[in-house]
């Protein structure tokens, strides 16, 4: 049975138990609404850990004022369920007073990584994503923790954190998983309205055609980016926020393209927001 635990107390002590029996420890951040990506980084975790930990919390440092906080999608029910299928044992759901009492004011802030692609038009956010973090890392203390490529700047953010701060855990980079259309797998995808859902896999067709590019010989980025610009004229409700090609450890961009190369692109449909991304060797 899956054991639920709302309590920061609570969840050191369950994890020290299993410490102290000589379990490894794996844990999968979430803020819910779990889908398939989520579900595959439970899996990962269950094969190389004794102990599974998620934790379901939407969690409202990392997003803006005009947001969607509110909204969010949230069933507890479902994910608890979900959950338990894929293996965890244990699920931590902190309420926000839990994580973030009165007189809170100490924040992580990951400089110019987390202020570049994403960073731009979410300004607080990889603050928000880095701190929560690591407070969930001190709270379960696990071997492992597991974070989707779908999410790139917030896998080297949370990277760059983890080394710099000295963490003692291993940071596991899982791969994005996707409809059988492209569109990655995201929580988001579910405000889409039938005709906006209909484009999305422009994306994935964009980042599918800059690989070739690069595969065939291109290296100038302002030539790589007018192709994915071109791909994603065709969906005439999208909204280009950014299409970028930036070195994959630094995230700085790059012209000529070489090296491991992070392409990685924004884009609005109406108010929903969607990232995706790839990486190449150039
Ligand atoms: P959330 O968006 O719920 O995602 C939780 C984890 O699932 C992240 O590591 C994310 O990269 C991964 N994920 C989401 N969609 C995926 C997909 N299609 N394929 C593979 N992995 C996927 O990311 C967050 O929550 C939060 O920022 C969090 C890290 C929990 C901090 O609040």
């Amino acid at each position: 049975m899956i054991c639920q635990i709302t309590s920061i107390a609570e969840m050191r002590e369950r994890v020290a138990e299993g410490r102290a029996a000589g379990a490894s420890v794996g844990l999968v951040p979430t803020m819910g609404a779990l889908h398939e990506g989520h579900l595959s980084l439970v899996r990962r975790a269950r094969s190389e850990n004794d102990l599974v930990l998620a934790s379901i919390f939407v969690n409202p440092t990392q997003f803006g004022p005009s947001e969607d906080l509110e909204k969010y999608p949230r069933d507890l029910a479902r994910d608890l369920a979900l959950a338990e299928e894929a293996g965890v044992d244990m699920v931590f759901t902190p309420e926000p007073d839990e994580m973030y009492p009165a007189g809170f004011c100490t924040w992580i802030d990951v400089e110019t990584i987390g202020e570049r692609l994403c960073g731009a038009s979410r300004p607080q956010h990889f603050r928000g994503v880095a701190t929560v973090v690591a407070k969930l890392l001190d709270i379960c203390r696990p071997d492992r923790a597991y974070f989707g490529m779908k999410d790139a700047q917030q896998l080297v953010v949370i990277r760059r954190m983890v080394a710099d701060l000295n963490m003692s855990v291993e940071i596991v980079g899982c791969p994005t998983v996707r409809e059988p259309d492209g569109l990655a797998m995201s929580s988001r995808n579910a405000y889409l309205t039938p005709e906006e859902r209909a484009q999305a896999p422009a994306l994935f067709r964009a980042l599918k055609a800059a690989e070739g590019a690069v595969a065939g010989g291109v290296r100038e980025a302002t030539a790589l980016k007018r192709l994915m610009e071109e791909c994603l004229a065709g969906a005439t409700l999208a909204d280009i926020e950014y299409v970028e090609i930036v070195g994959f450890h630094d995230l700085r961009p790059l012209d000529p393209v070489e090296g491991q190369c992070l392409i990685a692109l924004a884009v609005r449909f109406g108010e929903t927001r969607l990232i995706d991304n790839t990486v190449v060797c150039a």
